[in-house]
């Protein structure tokens, strides 16, 4: 199987699924070890949904080994912390930003919080001149062999490539597509039992640009962030009603409102006014918390990258940064193991990566479970453990305990990756 020391190194014909985050950034890997990149995205464009998402830890590395980190730079958010207040509104705790420091030491806001559209449009730039993108267009199905996949499109073309990539998020096909053919009914979605919904709205003048966050009770959230002199955004957060929310997602986005709408109006703190924003507002996104635990990750000439396999959710922040990292170990181990042996690349990715994955998806029960409180008298607990760790100024403290921030996992060293970008490890 060893390639001749003489042989040209081989280009692979390679088909993503999904120009999120994980596609465009397999697709700078792999178009710039030489190989031919196709993505194709279901939507007429880039989509330009998604709100403020961090890129932490080695996320942040993976970007620095892209040469991209000046970039990502370019478009981060300035949010000086993170705080709680009560129904009048009045500050319960503040967790100031962490500042990077050695150490990795990261707080609730990351040191680098960038909004979905920009990261993505970085990612994009960055690998347009040697990707193909192709919109409105996905996998209808595929015959995963050993030494070739032939794919059928959406429009009923057909093609054959040596690698097909499912990026394609939680709710991906190609991940679903794969396990079906290996006899595998079960999904591997565990669906954690909280709702969120997602839009921007005008920013109040003078509000400084911090996160806050109201826990209401019958399990609600409400958050609100700034993230440019004119525009701010909403996040409502709720446990339960799983029914009326699986069935409103599954209907239009009028319907979702409406949902939500009733579910938080009489919520406290600024509700009703958060409420008329969200009825008013053209971006409103809402989703279930899915993490996604595929025992597959990979067979034959199909693998999977980023949320499409290993979503860890939303509730993390490591869901960007988990795809970011995905994208350069599985690029690395292609370049180090060679064309001719994508199988021990594809098990090298999963034994390098899977253990992390695993130990960001064991979410601490505090992050689920605190913010939703059922009655007030839990939330009165939670609020004075929050203001308790604040005054004692214990705030690092417990946000690196909860966060698992000191986790000493570090991306590999990749010579191939290092020349092609010309950044050192
Ligand atoms: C519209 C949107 C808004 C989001 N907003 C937030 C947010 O505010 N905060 C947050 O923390 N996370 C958000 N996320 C999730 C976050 O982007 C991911 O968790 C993370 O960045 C990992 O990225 P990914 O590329 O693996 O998946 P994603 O970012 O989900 O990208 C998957 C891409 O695949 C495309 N796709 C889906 N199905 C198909 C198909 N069958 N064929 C072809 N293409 C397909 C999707 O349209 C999307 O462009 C959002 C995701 C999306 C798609
Ligand atoms: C695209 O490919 C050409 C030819 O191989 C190369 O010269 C150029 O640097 C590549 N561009 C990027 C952005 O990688």
């Amino acid at each position: 199987m060893k390639m001749k020391a003489d042989a040209t190194p081989k280009s692979l014909n390679v088909l993503i699924s999904g120009a999120g985050i994980a596609g465009p950034a397999t697709a700078f890997w792999l178009s710039r070890l030489g190989h031919k990149c196709t993505i194709i995205e279901r939507f007429p464009s880039i989509r330009e949904n998604g709100l403020q998402i961090d890129v932490r830890k080695e996320g942040v590395e993976a970007m620095r080994r892209m040469g991209l980190l000046g970039e990502v730079k370019k478009y981060v958010v300035d949010e000086p912390g993170t705080e709680f207040v009560d129904a009048k509104g009045k500050r319960v705790a503040l967790f100031p930003k962490i500042e990077e420091d050695k150490d990795g030491k990261q707080g609730f806001t990351s040191e680098y919080e960038i909004m979905r559209h920009d990261l993505v449009k970085v990612l994009v730039e960055a690998s347009k001149e040697n990707v193909t993108y192709r919109f409105d267009i996905s996998v209808s199905e595929f015959d995963n062999k050993e030494d070739c996949v032939v794919v059928t499109f959406s429009d009923g073309s057909v093609e054959t490539f040596d690698l097909l990539i499912g990026a394609d998020g939680q709710g991906s096909r190609i991940r679903k597509m794969l396990l079906k053919s290996q006899g595998i009914e079960k999904d591997h979605t565990v669906n954690m039992g909280i709702y969120m919904a997602f839009f921007r709205t005008p920013r109040i003048p003078e509000t400084e640009k911090m996160t806050t966050m109201y826990i209401g009770t019958r399990q609600r959230m409400l958050m609100t962030r700034v993230h440019s002199e004119t525009e701010g955004q909403v996040y409502l957060g709720v446990k339960g009603h799983i029914d009326e929310l699986d069935d409103a997602l599954a209907k239009n986005v009028d319907t979702q409102k409406q949902v939500f709408g009733k579910l938080f109006k009489d919520a406290g703190w600024r509700a009703e006014e958060l409420v008329d924003a969200m009825d008013k507002s053209t971006d409103f996104y809402a989703s279930p918390t899915n993490m996604i635990r595929s025992d597959l990750w990979f067979k034959n000439r199909v693998v999977l990258v980023g949320d499409a396999g290993y979503s860890p959710t939303a509730l993390t922040g490591m869901g960007t940064s988990v795809a970011l990292i995905g994208a350069t170990i599985l690029a690395g181990e292609i370049s180090k193991h060679g064309v001719d042996n994508l199988q021990a690349a594809f098990e090298a990715y999963e034994n390098a990566f899977r253990p992390y994955v695993e130990t960001v998806q064991d979410i601490p029960s505090i992050i689920v479970r605190g913010p939703y409180c059922e009655g007030s008298a839990k939330r009165r607990f939670v609020n004075l453990l929050l203001s308790t760790t604040t005054k004692l100024k214990l705030h690092k403290v417990f946000q690196t305990l909860i966060l698992r921030a000191n986790d000493p996992f570090r991306i590999p060293t990749y010579p191939e990756l290092e020349k092609v970008s010309g950044v050192k490890a």
